[in-house]
């Protein structure tokens, strides 16, 4: 079982996107069983599968993150089609971050012992973090159980120095004894200009590992998420259905 955190400092750089269509072609293309969880309070990924979800009513990652959920791993997802489960998020992660600070509510290290109970029982293939812009108490959950790390990021200064932030959180975890590794940065709503051709390149001169696959920026994407489907399934020709099938195929070293 792999365990993957997709981060960046920096909100609105694709994670969530790249989350929905890493676990999609992951099922779909290549028959791997994913769990999703959402670990960030605005819950995109969540109202992205359930438009209706109340967090009130149902469970969600932030009881996980308080020592609530079911005692059997697999008895507190959500599934929403073959091969394909949901841990949703909620607001509420927002008022665990203030409950964190102030009581010491919450143990981020629970989700890591979660993620060993499903590697124990064989019963997924991959995990998939969709984390909040930050250092939250779920975020920091993700990165202490993951195995690994996805940056997605765009060309443009600050996005690089949220990636820059990200790799140096990495490097002193691992500094902390962690194993956690960075996959690599994916560069997303790449397009031929002048300025993001340059940004690649200062990218690539860096001391961080980066995808060779890049995802180009398409309407199609937004779109997709108007409609709420996987952008393989939206518009399969589109540059960012096939970039985002060529790069999972990258990433599993398949390429
Ligand atoms: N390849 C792409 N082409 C065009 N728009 C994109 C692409 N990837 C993401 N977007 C858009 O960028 C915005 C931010 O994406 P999102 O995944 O929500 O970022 P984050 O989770 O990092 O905040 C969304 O409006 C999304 O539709
Ligand atoms: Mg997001």
């Amino acid at each position: 079982m792999r365990t993957i955190a997709i981060m960046n400092n920096k909100g609105g750089v694709g994670k969530t996107v790249t989350a929905i269509n890493l676990a999609d072609i992951l099922v779909r293309e290549h028959h791997k069983r994913v769990v999703l969880a959402d670990c960030d309070g605005q819950m995109n990924l969540t109202r992205f599968y359930l438009p209706e979800f109340d967090p009130d009513m149902n469970f969600s990652i932030e009881r996980l993150l308080v020592g609530e959920s079911e005692p059997v791993w697999s008895d507190n997802l959500t599934p929403l089609s073959p091969g394909l489960d949901l841990i949703p998020g909620s607001s509420g992660l927002y008022e665990l971050d203030v409950r964190a600070i102030k009581d010491g509510l919450s143990s981020p290290e629970l989700l890591r012992g979660f993620c060993q109970a499903a590697a124990h029982d064989n019963e997924t293939d991959f995990f998939v973090f969709d984390c909040p812009p930050g250092f939250t108490t779920a975020s920091i959950a993700a990165l202490i159980a993951a195995d690994e790390v996805v940056i997605p990021m765009l060309v443009d200064g600050f996005s690089f120095s949220g990636m820059m932030d990200m790799a140096a959180q990495i490097r002193s975890m691992r500094r902390a004894n962690s194993s956690i590794r960075i996959a690599g940065v994916l560069l997303t709503q790449w397009r031929n200009t002048e300025v993001v051709r340059q940004g690649e390149a200062l990218l690539r001169s860096l001391d961080v590992p980066v995808f060779r696959q890049t995802i180009r920026r398409t309407e199609k994407v937004p779109e997709s998420t108007f409609d709420r489907t996987p952008i393989w399934q939206y518009s399969p020709g589109s540059a960012a259905s096939q970039d985002y099938r060529a790069w999972v195929r990258e990433y599993l070293g398949e390429v």
